[in-house]
This record gives C-alpha cells, structure tokens and sequence, in this order.
C-alpha cells in the first residue's frame, strides 16, 4: 500500500499483467473506498507510479498483453481523473496516444503474466503466451480457464502432497497450472499432456520463456504434428510433454506407448465441458489410477452443472468413485473470473479418497 493513500500499486500490477476485466479492477484489495475517495488520491505523482506498474513495465514491454487492453485501462484511468476534476499526467496521456496512434491491428496472440503472489515481482512472474479468443484453431487450450488458476491454487496450498512425486497433468493447455507446481511445489516429475499440435507448440514456447535453461537439456525430442514428445530438466523437475489424447491412452493401440506409466498424481482443469469426451476421460483415469492409490485432482469451471453432473454418473461403471473438496481461498492468483469452480478427488472405488491426507 502507498503511504498516505488508498491505492495498493502492487494489487493493482497484480490485476493488469493477468488481464482483469477492466470493469472489475479495483484499487486495494480490502476497503469499500468509494472510486472518489481513491481518485483523490491520485496525484500525478501516484499516476506515474501506475504508469510503471503497469503499461511501461519491462515485461510488458518485451512480453505484450493484449494492446486493446492496455488501452482500456489508461482510458478508464483518464475517464475517472477528468470525471473527478483532477489533473492528468501529460506521461498517462501521452502514453495513452502512442497505444492509440500505434494501433496496426492485434496480435491473434497475446501475453498474460501472473504475480503468484503478494511479495512476488516481475522477474518471477508466470508469462504465458495465449490466444487472444477464446476458442480458435478450433481449441479451447490456447488460453488459460479459470479452473485451471483454481488448481493451480490448490497445489500451491498442498506443495507437502507434490513434493517429490510424478504428476501427469490430462488438457494441459497452455500450461500455467503446471508452471506454478514446478516453480514452487518442487516435484520429480512433471508431465504435461494434451492432445492439440498448436496447443502443445504454444505450451513448450511457455516452458522456454519461464524456464530459459531448459532449452540446454531438451532431448528426446520428436516434434512432428501429431506426436510431440519433448524432455528436459529445470528447476530440479524433469519436465516431459506428450501428445496424449484421452482416447488413445486405454484402446490397446500402439499409441499407448506414449501413456507414461508410474504418475502418482493426476491433474485436469476444465477439461468437462465436451460430453461427448466423458467416456474416454473416464476411461483413461481408469486405466491411469489403477496402479497403488494414485488419484486424481480434477477442477471444474461451474458454467453449466448439469455437464459436469454428467460426468460424476458415468465414474460408477468404470469403477471409480469422486469426492468433493474444498477449493482454498484465493491466496496466490488474482481471481479474474467469479464463475465458482469443483474441485473433485478421483481415485478407484477400491481405494479411499482420504488416503493421502488430502485436505477435503
Ligand atoms: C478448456 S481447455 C483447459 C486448458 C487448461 N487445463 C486450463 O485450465 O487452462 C481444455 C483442454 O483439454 C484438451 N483436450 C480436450 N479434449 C481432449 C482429448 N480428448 N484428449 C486430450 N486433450 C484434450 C484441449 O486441447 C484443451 O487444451
């Protein structure tokens, strides 16, 4: 918190760098202030210090977001300083023409960086590289889901269940759930897995922006279309990335080569919106958790609950059971979405879900 204001400069960074909608972006993170009372406290010399916070930091000058976003966020500042009758910094509104001026169309792709938590900064940020829509290359993957932040805050809670183990992440996408666990949950293993060639390309481009000396140890790398298979080692974890579709991984076929055997841990987020895959995922996790007490996680963005129920009634004949957990306050990653999310353990009916002290 700035000294003698209501403005939280680093709630503030925290909420830009990962793209808050702009009409749900707030000053501080604790006071009911009214917008009057925090414009007041912007002084040019407090509007400087959000200029470098945000728009003119060094990460997002060399990993951009969203331009339209930028420009949304110093109009909404500008909008509320003239509103109020307060004078404008001349950098705010000369900042505010080059974004404008400089408009030569956007990027399909952009970046988002999340701060994952309060003390972190810029050099430790989770930089992702996203599509700009939500859907595109006819993939959900290329942008981060809410549930997939939700998981992320789960492990970040439960680093003592991770550490040490073999986790297979099922839909990776992008990969910031994965990122989060091997920057700070210190597993031996992780192995992100989806089955979209784009997706997975974007993924190890992210592997490589957070993790630059990775690139010094990948091997084993056959990266046609259909069958990337990278390895490398950073941060103490050895990191694989697989094309592994649901589909393939219990059919008997060859491709189940590509099925890692020997993960403890299964982790999905928002991968139960396609009823139509429900069998398959099902299938999978039978043929994954059958070996000692591995279980799954699996976080669910709460769109439509009926899909979602769809799911649970089909665990029963592949002889798996679910239980739900609590999903941890939102600690470590700026909420940038109010859709509730479930959070569900899965393990084979004949294990019991509290085995590993899982918090419920
Ligand atoms: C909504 S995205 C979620 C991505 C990420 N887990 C997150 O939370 O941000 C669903 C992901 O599941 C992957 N997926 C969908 N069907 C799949 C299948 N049959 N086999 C493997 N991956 C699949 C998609 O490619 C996509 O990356």
């Amino acid at each position: 918190m700035e000294e003698g204001s209501n403005i939280d400069l680093s709630f503030v960074q925290r909420q830009f760098l990962a793209c808050t909608p702009i009409n749900k972006l707030r000053w501080n993170n604790f006071s009911n202030d009214t917008t009057t009372e925090i414009i007041a406290a912007m002084n040019p010399e407090m509007q400087k210090k959000i200029l470098q916070k945000t728009v003119n930091t060094e990460l997002v000058k060399k990993y951009p977001i969203k331009r339209s976003y930028q420009k949304a966020f110093l109009k909404q500042l500008i909008n509320e300083l003239e509103k109020h009758c307060h004078e404008v910094h001349d950098e705010v509104y000369s900042t505010y023409c080059a974004l404008v001026s400089s408009d030569d169309g956007e990027s399909s792709t952009q970046y988002r960086h999340f701060l994952y938590d309060e003390n972190s900064t810029c050099t430790n940020a989770i930089t992702l590289q996203e599509s700009v829509s939500i859907v595109s290359l006819g993939t959900t993957g290329l942008c981060t889901w809410q549930a997939g932040l939700g998981l992320a805050e789960w492990c970040m809670e439960n680093k003592e269940i991770l550490r040490g183990r073999t986790i297979l992440e099922l839909g990776c996408g992008v990969g910031l759930t994965g990122l989060a666990i091997i920057r700070s949950c210190a597993p031996k293993e992780y192995i992100f897995s989806d089955y979209h060639p784009a997706v997975l390309t974007m993924l190890c481009s992210n592997i490589l922006i957070n993790f630059p000396t990775a690139n010094d140890s990948l091997s084993n790398c056959h990266k046609d279309e259909s069958n990337i298979n990278l390895k490398m080692h950073c941060n103490g974890v050895n990191i694989d990335v697989r094309c592994l579709p649901w589909e393939k991984i219990n059919d008997g076929s060859n491709r189940t080569a590509c099925t890692p055997v020997g993960a403890e841990i299964i982790l999905a987020a928002d991968v139960l919106y396609d009823d139509s895959c429900f069998h398959s995922l099902a299938s999978a996790l039978k043929h994954l958790l059958g070996i000692n007490g591995t279980y799954a996680v699996v976080a669910a963005t709460i769109r439509n609950a009926d899909t979602i129920s769809k799911f649970t009634e089909i665990l029963e004949a592949y002889d798996l059971v679910y239980h739900e957990m609590k999903l941890p306050e939102r600690k470590h990653f700026i909420r940038t979405d109010d859709t509730p999310i479930r959070l569900m353990k899965i393990v084979k009916s004949s294990f019991t879900a509290n085995d590993d002290n899982v918090k419920l």
